[in-house]
């Protein structure tokens, strides 16, 4: 189906890609959502944790940050499939991952919408070295750019490299997937 803000053929294809090439032991899906649509098409039989916001049957109902923040550890597989923005949930993962072992990682990142409807993103804004008051029309266009200085400079921020990246835009969306590797 694809929609103004979903594409899941782009989902699908970029899971099973990192699912197949990647660490996927054990799997932690952080926005299950309502219908659990990535959960049926690619994680059914495997070992997955679901957890979302809301109230849906099979998932554990916590805000995704406070959860990754104790849970790092104990995953090797993060899925990040946002409406909005990742970049928070991104920062908590590197910032409380404590194992040496890589990770893989796959986004949905609506930067590009928010940024078009007047957002401002601060995170993006600091890596790319853009004022913080600062606004540049028509900066989503370089939302894929701002989102690669943002992975960088959080890689390197803590002592990781990015690899096997994979990206895909499609509309406003944007979907994307790497293996981050601890340095040295
Ligand atoms: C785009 S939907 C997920 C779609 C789903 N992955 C699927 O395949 O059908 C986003 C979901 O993230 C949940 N969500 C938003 N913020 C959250 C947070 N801070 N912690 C946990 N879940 C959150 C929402 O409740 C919503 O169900």
């Amino acid at each position: 189906m694809t929609t103004d803000n979903t594409n899941a053929a782009a989902k699908i294809e970029l899971r099973n890609l990192f699912l197949s090439t990647g660490p996927a032991t054990r799997i932690l899906e952080c926005c299950a959502g309502p219908n659990r649509s990535m959960y049926r098409a690619c994680y059914t039989g495997r070992d997955v944790t679901s957890l979302d916001i809301k109230s849906i049957s099979g998932t554990i109902r916590i805000d995704n940050r406070q959860y990754v923040k104790n849970h790092a550890d104990e995953f090797d597989f993060f899925d990040v499939d946002v409406y909005g923005s990742p970049h928070q949930l991104l920062a908590t993962l590197f910032a409380n991952r404590r194992s040496s072992q890589p990770f893989a990682v796959v986004v949905t990142d609506g930067t590009g919408r928010l940024l078009e409807y007047g957002g401002h993103h601060r995170a993006h804004c600091v890596s790319a070295n853009i004022p913080r008051r600062m606004r540049i029309p028509h900066l989503h266009r370089f939302s894929k750019e701002l989102v690669g200085y943002f992975l960088k400079a959080l890689a390197a921020r803590y002592g990781y490299t990015i690899t096997g990246g994979k990206f895909i835009k499609c509309k406003k969306m944007m979907y994307y997937g790497f293996v981050a590797r601890k340095n040295g």
